[in-house]
């Protein structure tokens, strides 16, 4: 990543009309995305991640603020500067996906390099090896000549992304392009997603309601609340240190525990020890097991603790309900994530 933001936004916001009230659908967002980033903006449903997306794509105006791509001015709410959508030079999938219904899934992608300006035009053979590049990368290699109108919704989402991507634009901008696929090809498509924009040196904005998404693919993200940043930072930074109570229940799951006057502290499931040995040791509270969720490769149990407090307790493989449903646990004070 180079240290020049691609995208830089100062004060971007955006009200709509309720009622009689006016609701800040996005208020004053400050952002500046470097080149060659994985940027992930993450939050419940309606805080305002779609209106963020739409004013930087140039579909949505803002009511205040300013908004710089590639270090240009494309909007500025004082100056009367608005750059029309299809000028910023961004590549963009968006939750409703648009593709050409009457166009095979090849043409639909080498359309969008046919169309380029005639100084970038390319030859027909690269045309086609790029298009082609672009299918197998959304697992859609081997279906080129079918009918868009004969694909399932998946498969017209990941041809809406490889037609983003075809046209390598230095910015795409992405909301939610994974939500109608199935979840063995949502992580395929993420890991694809994820070495496709580091090999080709691509910035992606993504936008997700996704906590595992967000965290799997992105090096930065932002955690949004009622057109609002709560916090910025590395998948890590918000999960080990959430900014405050909002993004530690957001980002994955746990148990917050008040103490007194203390600031109440949060436990993440993955770090409680759990025993049924029947004397573990000095450390270990007693506690019922009141629910025991098996996925797979962990086991996701319930238990209650003296104090009368409910933990999430997650262990790792099979964990059956112990007999009795009695069993200990062990909280780490070290692992406690403190919150403000
Ligand atoms: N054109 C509009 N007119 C009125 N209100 C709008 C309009 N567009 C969005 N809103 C409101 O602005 C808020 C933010 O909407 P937005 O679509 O940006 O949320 P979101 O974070 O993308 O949600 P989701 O995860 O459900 O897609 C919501 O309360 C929504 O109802
Ligand atoms: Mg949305």
């Amino acid at each position: 990543m180079s240290g020049a933001p691609i995208l830089a936004l100062r004060g971007v916001g955006r009200a709509f009309a309720l009622g009689g009230e006016r609701l800040h659908a996005v208020d004053a967002v400050d952002l500046d995305i470097p080149t060659g980033e994985f940027f992930t903006l993450l939050g419940p449903s309606g805080c305002g991640k779609t209106t963020l997306l739409r004013m930087i794509a140039g579909l949505e105006r803002p009511d205040t603020g300013r908004i710089d791509i590639c270090g240009l001015r494309v909007f500025d709410a004082g100056q009367g500067v608005d750059v029309a959508a299809a000028s910023r030079g961004l590549g963009m999938v968006f939750q409703s996906c648009a593709v050409w219904p009457h166009m095979t899934v090849f043409e639909n992608v080498a359309f969008a390099l046919r169309t380029r300006p005639w100084r970038n035009r390319l030859r027909p053979a690269e045309i086609a090896a790029r298009a082609l590049a672009a299918l197998e990368a959304v697992a859609l290699g081997g279906i080129e000549q079918r009918r868009v109108s004969d694909l399932s919704g998946g498969q017209k989402q990941r041809l809406a992304l490889a037609r983003a991507l075809v046209a390598e634009p230095k910015l795409i901008l992405l909301d939610e392009p994974m939500s109608s696929l199935d979840a063995k090809l949502r992580e395929h498509l993420r890991r694809e997603l994820k070495a496709l924009q580091q090999s080709l040196g691509l910035t992606f904005l993504l936008v997700t309601h996704d906590q595992g998404e967000a965290l799997a693919m992105s090096h930065r993200v932002a955690v949004m609340r009622q057109g609002r940043i709560e916090q910025i930072g590395t998948p890590r930074e918000i999960y080990r240190a959430p900014a405050n109570a909002f993004v530690a229940e957001f980002i994955g799951n746990g148990t917050v525990v008040q103490s007194g006057i203390a600031a109440p502290v949060l436990y993440r499931p993955e770090d409680i020890g759990f025993s049924t040995t029947a004397n573990p040791g000095e450390g270990w509270l007693p506690c019922q097991v009141l629910t025991a969720d098996y996925s797979g490769s962990f086991t996701d149990l319930v238990v209650l603790a003296p104090g009368d407090v409910r933990y999430l307790v997650r262990v790792a493989g099979e964990q059956a309900l112990p007999d009795g449903r009695y069993g200990f646990i062990r909280l780490d004070p070290a692992q406690a994530i403190r919150l403000r």
